[in-house]
């Protein structure tokens, strides 16, 4: 039987729906969070009608809405009771029974982000050095975000059109990660203005 067959109504399964719909919100968030990222260390894509703290302003914003998705993708996957993953396996790495591996992949994802942006919101508190060093660990984790995207959500692992955003994505940041290793502009930490 194929699994669109199979597939229960949104009004059998809301939470299951949600916990999809979420998901796939908060990969396409964070992945333009981490575009805006390394766009706001561009000087050359500033201007006086866009300057740079508005790109900051908005990698800030960015990234918490994509927190909040995140954090209802995590919520109705446990709840909806489908899958059986505890409490636990949304910080413990490795825990969980359900597609063990690529969901332990998505925790380490959330955990590294979770601490990314808690250390971004006391920035002007804490060394400059240290907190950039934890900032740049989002490249490792975004890989890591992709994949579990791509082997757990049902529209990315099954062809559906969850796979496009996966390519797309990975184009996108393939691109930006390039230009940003390319283009020698601000080595240096900046400190933001924006809180
Ligand atoms: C409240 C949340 C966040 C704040 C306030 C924040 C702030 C900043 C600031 C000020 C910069 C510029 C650093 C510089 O000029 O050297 C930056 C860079 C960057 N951020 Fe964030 N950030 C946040 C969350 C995130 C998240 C969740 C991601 C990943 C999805 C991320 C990815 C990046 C990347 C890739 C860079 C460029 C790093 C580089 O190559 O130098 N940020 N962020």
């Amino acid at each position: 039987m194929s699994v669109l067959a199979a597939a229960p109504t949104l009004g059998q399964a809301p939470l299951w729906y949600l916990a999809r719909s979420t998901g796939m919100v908060s990969f396409v968030l964070v992945t333009v969070a981490l575009c805006l990222g390394i766009a706001s260390t561009q000087r050359a894509l500033a201007s006086p009608s866009w300057p740079r703290f508005a790109t900051q302003g908005l990698h800030r914003n960015v990234s918490l809405l994509g927190l909040a998705f995140l954090g209802v993708h995590i919520v109705t996957t446990i709840l909806d009771g489908y899958v059986n993953i505890s409490w636990w396996a949304v910080v413990v790495p490795g825990i969980s029974h359900y597609r063990g591996t690529w969901v332990a992949l998505g925790t380490i994802a959330f955990d590294v982000i979770v601490a990314v942006i808690a250390t971004s919101l006391v920035r002007l508190r804490m060394n400059a050095t240290y907190w950039r060093r934890l900032h740049l660990t989002v490249y490792a984790a975004w890989p890591l975000a992709w994949l579990h995207f791509l082997k757990t959500g049902t529209d990315a692992a099954h062809g559906k059109f969850g796979l496009w955003i996966a390519i797309a994505a990975a184009v996108l940041v393939g691109v930006a990660v390039a230009a940003r290793t390319s283009l020698r502009d601000d080595p240096a930490p900046v400190r933001s203005v924006v809180r």
